[in-house]
């Protein structure tokens, strides 16, 4: 009987997971891509570097961007792009959904093959 419970537990909780693999969002994937991958690495690398309240607390904080990137053109013009200020919702939620702790786990995609940087 145990084991006939692990056993479905555990296919559960397979199949929950291949699930949630596939969900993110591809349009923030592919912008941060765009503008922030030649410095930060894959958009999932640049997310697990810092913690869910270390996002908000860059992307909300009034001028923090520009002052950390503030000796780096290339960056302050990601920053200042109308995309970036189009999709930065967007983006801190990807960031989040994807940060340190998250547990997430990405597989391979069209988009991204498990490479980390
Ligand atoms: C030209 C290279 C470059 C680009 C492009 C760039 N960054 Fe950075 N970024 C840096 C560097 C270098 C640091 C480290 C600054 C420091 O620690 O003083 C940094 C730091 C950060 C930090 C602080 C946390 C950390 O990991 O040190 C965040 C958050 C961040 N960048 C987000 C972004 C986002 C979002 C984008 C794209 C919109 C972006 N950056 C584009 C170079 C870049």
């Amino acid at each position: 009987m145990q084991k006939i419970m692990t056993t479905s537990l555990l296919i559960a909780g397979l199949t929950s997971f291949s699930y949630a693999a596939e969900k993110y969002d591809t349009t923030a994937f592919r912008t941060a891509t765009k503008l922030c991958s030649s410095c930060h690495g894959t958009a999932f690398y640049q997310a697990k570097q810092i913690d869910d309240d270390d996002w908000e607390f860059y992307f909300n904080t009034p001028g923090k961007m520009e002052k950390l990137h503030k000796d780096k053109p290339v960056a302050l013009k990601a920053i200042n792009s109308p995309t970036f200020k189009k999709r930065k919702k967007r983006l801190l939620k990807f960031f989040i959904a994807n940060s340190k702790y998250s547990g997430a786990v990405n597989g391979c995609d069209a988009n991204f093959c498990g490479t980390n940087h």
